[in-house]
C-alpha cells in the first residue's frame, strides 16, 4: 500500500487530547505528512514551538500522531492559531474540524481566533465557520 493511501479508520477511533506531550521528531513528521511547511529540519526549533504554545490539541490514531492544532493565546481575548495540520492519509474525514471545535470550546466566547491560511487551505476556513479578514498586517519572518 502506498503511504499516501487513505488510512482505514472511523472518526470515533481518533483520540483527541489537550496539551498532550509530543516529541519534536513526531511533530516534524506530522508537518511533513500534512504538507504544512514548517522548519522540520531544525528539531530544536520544532521543540521550542511545542514548548512555547499555550494550548494544543492533538489527534491520535492509536500511538500515531495524525493531527495538531497549536495555539498562542491569553485565554481571555485573543488567540493566534499557529498551526493546523492533519496527516494527508487522514485528511477530509473530520479531524481538522474536530481539532478546531475543541479549540473553540476551550477558549470560549471572549476569544477571537486569528490565523494565516496556507494557499491550499484558502477555502477551508470559510467552510468551518471562519470569516475572512481584510485588515491583517504582518512582518514576515526572515528565516
Ligand atoms: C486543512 C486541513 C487542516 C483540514 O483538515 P481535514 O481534517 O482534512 O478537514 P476536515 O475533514 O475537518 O474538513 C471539514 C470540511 O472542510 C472540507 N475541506 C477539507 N479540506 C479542505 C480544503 N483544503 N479546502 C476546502 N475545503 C476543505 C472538507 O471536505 C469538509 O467538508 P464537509 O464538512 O462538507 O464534509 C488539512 O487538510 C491539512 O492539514 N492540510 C494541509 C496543511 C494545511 O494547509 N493546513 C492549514 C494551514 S493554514
Amino acid at each position: 500500500m502506498s503511504s499516501d493511501q487513505p488510512a482505514q479508520f472511523e472518526l470515533g477511533d481518533i483520540d483527541f487530547r489537550e496539551n498532550a506531550p509530543v516529541v519534536a521528531a513526531e511533530l516534524a513528521r506530522l508537518y511533513e505528512r500534512s504538507g504544512l511547511r514548517r522548519p522540520t529540519a531544525d528539531l530544536t526549533r520544532i521543540g521550542r514551538m511545542i514548548l512555547g504554545a499555550d494550548l494544543s490539541f492533538t489527534a491520535w490514531h492509536g500511538a500515531r500522531l495524525v493531527g495538531v492544532a497549536r495555539c498562542l493565546t491569553d485565554f481571555c481575548h485573543s488567540c493566534y492559531l499557529a498551526d493546523l495540520a492533519v496527516d494527508r492519509q487522514y485528511q477530509r474525514r473530520g479531524i481538522g474540524r474536530g481539532l478546531l471545535e475543541r479549540v473553540q470550546a476551550r477558549l470560549g466566547e471572549q476569544v477571537m481566533i486569528l490565523l494565516l491560511a496556507a494557499p491550499e487551505a484558502a477555502d477551508y476556513y470559510r467552510h468551518v465557520g471562519f470569516e475572512k479578514v481584510e485588515n491583517g498586517w504582518r512582518i514576515p519572518r526572515r528565516k
